[in-house]
């Protein structure tokens, strides 16, 4: 081999390796202790910096809606930036459905404090994997799989936390992201293989739920 042919190869395994961290990337590494705000002397950072109270008051839930949900990322929390966690509190009356959803960037553990939850994740062979967790348990839904949480009883309030594992894992709710986006309804009709009819249907079902 000459000594071409060895940078090319050089060059090429770099280029694989560098694209395959880039596929496994989490959220990207400080290089400082933690993150300081821009314009912010770091002298005048205290405990208040790394505190969030906003879970204080519990979820706040919107009228005639049976799921909320009140999230601790880095939009409401900085000190979070750059360290690859962040937290969700879940509230889930009689009924309540966390529908149909995927976090492109984050893994989700959730802990079920109180009631019981029907949870499922789908995985990229079709597979459904369902649980109805007690109070107490623990059920993770790997990075980017579809997933959903239920509350099936008919009496008792579920109450959930769920860490996730970005500061900003990002939320792709399906019905919106497919039938809110604007996709064609000749796209959308020949890829679900229905009619336009079922499918305008659809739309506006989820035209009116992502405002
Ligand atoms: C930050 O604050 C400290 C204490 O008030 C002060 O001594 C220092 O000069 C400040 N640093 C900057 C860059 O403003």
């Amino acid at each position: 081999m000459n000594q071409r042919s060895l940078i090319v190869v050089y060059l090429t395994a770099l280029m694989a390796a560098v694209s395959l961290s880039k596929l496994e990337a989490s959220d990207p590494d400080l290089v400082s202790d933690f993150f300081v705000p821009e314009g912010v002397n770091i002298s005048t950072i205290d405990g208040n910096y790394f505190t969030f109270t906003g879970f204080r008051s519990g979820v706040p839930m919107e009228s005639g809606k049976k799921f909320g949900i009140s999230k601790a990322t880095l939009a409401t929390f900085p000190a979070l930036t750059g360290l690859g966690v962040s937290y969700a509190l879940l509230s889930y009356l009689p009924g309540g459905l966390n529908a149909l959803h995927t976090h492109p960037r984050a893994s989700e553990i959730l802990y079920l404090i109180s009631g019981t939850l029907e949870v499922g994740v789908i995985d990229s062979t079709n597979k459904l994997y369902s649980q109805t967790l007690s109070a107490g348990d623990l059920f993770v839904f790997p990075k980017g799989l579809v997933h959903y949480q239920i509350n099936t009883d008919a009496k008792t309030t579920a109450l959930a936390i769920s860490g996730l594992s970005s500061a900003m894992p990002g939320v792709v709710s399906l019905g919106t992201n497919i039938f809110g986006s604007g996709i064609s309804e000749g796209v959308l009709s020949k890829s679900f293989d229905v009619s336009t009819d079922v499918i305008k249907t659809l739309e506006s079902a989820f035209a009116t739920k992502s405002k």
